[in-house]
C-alpha cells in the first residue's frame, strides 16, 4: 500500500538556521505516527510543511500522494489539521465554528455529532472566549474532522489539558486509527506516544536521532531493567560492595540493574540479609520518556563537549 506521507531529505532554512535538517521518514496508512522532540526541534515546521502551510527548502514530501506545496488545494479537503496553540474568533460558538468548516468544505456532516465525539456538545452555543484551554483544544479536534479527513495532523493536541480531558482525546486519536486513518501527532507527553503510537521518530536540532516502534527504541536504548526498594543510601553502596552490581540512591530510594533472573534473587536476599531497614520493592523498565531525556541529554552533552574543545 502506498506510503499516507513520505519524506525525504527535507530541509527547511530559516536564513542561516537549519531548523530541518534533512530528515527521511515514512508514515503508513491507518496508523500513529508519533513525531517527538524537545522545544524548538523542527516539529511544527515538519508538521507544517506536511500540511502545505510552508514551502521547504529542499526535499521530496508526499502526502496522500500528492505535493502539499503545488497540490495545496487537493490536499486540503482530504487532511484535518489541529494547528498548535489553536485559537479562533472570539465570539463565534462551537456550533457557529461547526457550520462554518461545513461550509467551506460543503460537508453534512451532523455539529451535535462531531460535538459529542470530542466531548464538547455542552458547550455547543458558549462563545469561543469563554471556553476553558481544554475545550478550545476539543473544538480543534472537531473542527479538524469536519472534512472527513483521510489524515489528521495534531500539533500538540494534548498539551494543558487535565488528565482525563486527554484520555478523552486519546480515545478519539484510536478511534480515528480504527476507522482507517492516519494520524501524525506531536506531542511532548511521552506516555501518550507510547500508549498511541504505532511508529514515532525523534527530531533534535533538525535532525532524526532514533525512530521506529516505541518498544523498539526502549529496546535499543533503554537501560536494564531495575529492582527498586524504599531504604537508605547506605543499601545502594553495600549492594555495590557485596554483589558488584551498580547501583544508586535517589528521594528515599535505592535503585539496583538486573541483569538475569538470577540476579533479582541474589540481590533480594541480599538486602534482607543486609540488616537495612527496607520497604516495598517493584521492578522498572524504561520508559519512552526516560529513553527521550537520555538521548537528547547525551546528544547536548556532546554538542557542549564539542563546542568546549573547538
Ligand atoms: N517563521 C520562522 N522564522 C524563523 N525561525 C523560525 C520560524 N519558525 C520556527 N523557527 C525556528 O525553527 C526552529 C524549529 O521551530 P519549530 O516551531 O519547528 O519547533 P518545534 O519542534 O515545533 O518546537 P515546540 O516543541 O516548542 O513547539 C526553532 O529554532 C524556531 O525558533
Ligand atoms: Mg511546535
Amino acid at each position: 500500500m502506498a506510503a499516507a506521507v513520505e519524506v525525504h531529505d527535507l530541509q527547511k532554512r530559516y536564513g542561516t538556521l537549519a531548523a530541518v535538517d534533512g530528515i527521511d521518514f515514512t508514515v503508513s496508512p491507518g496508523t500513529v505516527f508519533a513525531f517527538l522532540g524537545p522545544n524548538g526541534a523542527g516539529k511544527t515546521t515538519t508538521t507544517e510543511i506536511l500540511e502545505g502551510l510552508r514551502n521547504r527548502t529542499a526535499g521530496t514530501v508526499s502526502v496522500l500522494g500528492l505535493d502539499p506545496w503545488s497540490q495545496g488545494v487537493a490536499l486540503h479537503r482530504r487532511i484535518g489539521v489541529i494547528p498548535q496553540d489553536f485559537r479562533f474568533f472570539e465570539k463565534i460558538t462551537p456550533k457557529e465554528a461547526i457550520e462554518y468548516y461545513r461550509t467551506l468544505f460543503h460537508t453534512v456532516r451532523d455539529p451535535h455529532a462531531l460535538l459529542e465525539r470530542v466531548e464538547l456538545a455542552d458547550k455547543a452555543n458558549a462563545r469561543f472566549e469563554s471556553l476553558s484551554g481544554g475545550q478550545k483544544q476539543k473544538l480543534g479536534l472537531a473542527l479538524s474532522l469536519v472534512n472527513d479527513p483521510e489524515i489528521c495532523f495534531l500539533d500538540e493536541p494534548t498539551t494543558g489539558l487535565d488528565p482525563h480531558a486527554r484520555r478523552s482525546i486519546w480515545a478519539v486519536i484510536r478511534a480515528l486509527r480504527k476507522e482507517g486513518r492516519t494520524v501524525f501527532l506531536t506531542t511532548h507527553y511521552l506516555e501518550e506516544a507510547e500508549l498511541l503510537a504505532d511508529r514515532v521518530a525523534i527530531i533534535h536540532h533538525g535532525r532524526i536521532i532514533a525512530s521506529g516502534t516505541p518498544n523498539e527504541i526502549i529496546e535499543k536504548y533503554g537501560g536494564p531493567e531495575r529492582l527498586r526498594v524504599e531504604a537508605p543510601p547506605s543499601l545502594a553502596s553495600y549492594l555495590t560492595t557485596k554483589l558488584g552490581i551498580p547501583a544508586s540512591a535517589e528521594d528515599g530510594r535505592v535503585e539496583i540493574e538486573l541483569h538475569s533472573k538470577e540476579d533479582a534473587l541474589k540481590v533480594l536476599s541480599t538486602i534482607d540479609a543486609s540488616g537495612i531497614p527496607w520497604h516495598g520493592f517493584e521492578t522498572r523498565h524504561d520508559t519512552l520518556e526516560d529513553v527521550f531525556v537520555r538521548l537528547v541529554g547525551q546528544m547536548d552533552e556532546g554538542a557542549l563537549r564539542s563546542e568546549g574543545s573547538a
